[in-house]
């Protein structure tokens, strides 16, 4: 295992051993490629570049305490991808390619996956975009799938720990009709502005509001929401946002423990009803929320009083990292042990 401090990684950039790349040309997939380069030679008009032919995903590879590695859920990423590639016109990725792609990839790098101990993992990030020349606006005929690992550290300040959020009104994401719901590079420069001014303003990350009436919860820029309150896990139902494998996997363990699950939509106003609330995705895991502030009209929801992540949260906190780390059984065969 490579030489680093794996406590202390934050969720960046750091360069591993290889990436593996497949091309698509001539209407198929080609063969699997193993690559060293972390650079990628483009035409400078591929569609990728001028009408965000892009789309990514992201997901974890665990060093677990009995030994072995597993991947969590990748068959919903790459059911994810190809719900994103038909949404922009992109050849789909098989879930087979993409499996054995990760896998290998994974294996390539294990030097990197880091500790158990650490609480560190392998961010696994596979992208696609298109690469051959376009003026006018039409799809590409060619494009390369890549996927690169790097090790990471929690995404939000201090992993599982309480964190304020803001609602940022004077910036949409996505529209009801728009891409919000493909993980597509575009979503997220929509969301740079607002980000920016949250941080500048102390906030661990902006939350959107519905574009078309900017009343009911949406998401933050790279995590969905969760709100609990009397026995019941409550997640917005939208059009206009991404729909996590986080936030599936926590609906169902919150099911599981006996709660009730309510997917819909959820007005601004009912922030004040709820007893603990968080942000969730691949990235984020849990990251509960201290506070949410809505700088327009002054308001502020406090969930956390004492500044510790609520009960209900943790149980569900434990329970995930429990079952990525296979320490407690995976009843809903959510893992994928890649290296034995
Ligand atoms: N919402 C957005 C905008 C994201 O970028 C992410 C991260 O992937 C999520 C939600 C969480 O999704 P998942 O749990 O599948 O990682
Ligand atoms: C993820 O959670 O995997 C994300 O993609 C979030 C972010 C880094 C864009």
């Amino acid at each position: 295992m490579k030489d680093l401090d794996w406590s202390n990684l934050g969720f960046g950039y750091r360069k591993t051993d290889y990436n593996v790349r497949c091309y698509y040309r001539d209407g198929k997939w080609g063969e699997i490629e193993v690559c060293s380069s972390e650079y990628v030679n483009l035409h400078m008009a591929a569609t990728c570049l001028h009408y965000g032919q892009e789309a990514f995903e992201g997901l974890k590879a665990f060093r677990c305490p009995d030994g072995k590695v597993r991947v969590f859920r990748m068959d919903e990423n790459a059911a994810r991808l190809q719900s994103t590639c038909r949404g922009i016109m992109m050849p789909e990725v098989s879930t087979e390619l993409f499996e054995e792609m990760v896998a290998k990839v994974v294996r390539l790098n294990q030097e990197y996956i880091p500790t158990y101990e650490s609480g560190a993992s392998l961010y696994i990030r596979p992208l696609l975009i298109g690469t051959s020349a376009q003026v006018g606006v039409h799809p590409a005929t060619e494009y390369v799938f890549i996927i690169f690992v790097t090790p990471v550290g929690p995404y939000f300040k201090g992993g599982f720990s309480t964190n304020p959020y803001v609602i940022v009104r004077e910036y949409d994401r996505s529209a009801p009709l728009g891409t919000g719901k493909y993980k597509v590079g575009g979503n997220y420069a929509a969301s740079m502005q607002a980000n920016h001014l949250a941080h500048e303003k102390g906030y661990a990350c902006e939350f959107y509001l519905d574009a078309k009436e900017k009343k009911y919860m949406d998401e933050c820029g790279a995590a969905n929401f969760f709100g609990i309150k009397n026995n019941t896990y409550v997640t917005p139902k939208s059009t206009s946002i991404l729909p996590s494998i986080t936030n599936k996997s926590l609906m169902q363990l919150a099911e599981d423990f006996g709660l009730k699950v309510e997917r819909r939509p959820i007005p601004e106003e009912e922030l004040e009803t709820f007893e603990e609330a968080g942000a969730c995705g691949t990235a984020a895991v849990i990251s509960p929320i201290s506070y949410i502030d809505d700088l327009d009209t002054g308001k502020r929801y406090t969930f956390s009083k004492d500044g510790k992540p609520g009960p209900i949260s943790h149980k569900l906190y434990t329970h995930l990292r429990n079952i990525q780390y296979g320490i407690e059984p995976d009843t809903h065969g959510w893992t994928k042990v890649i290296i034995d």
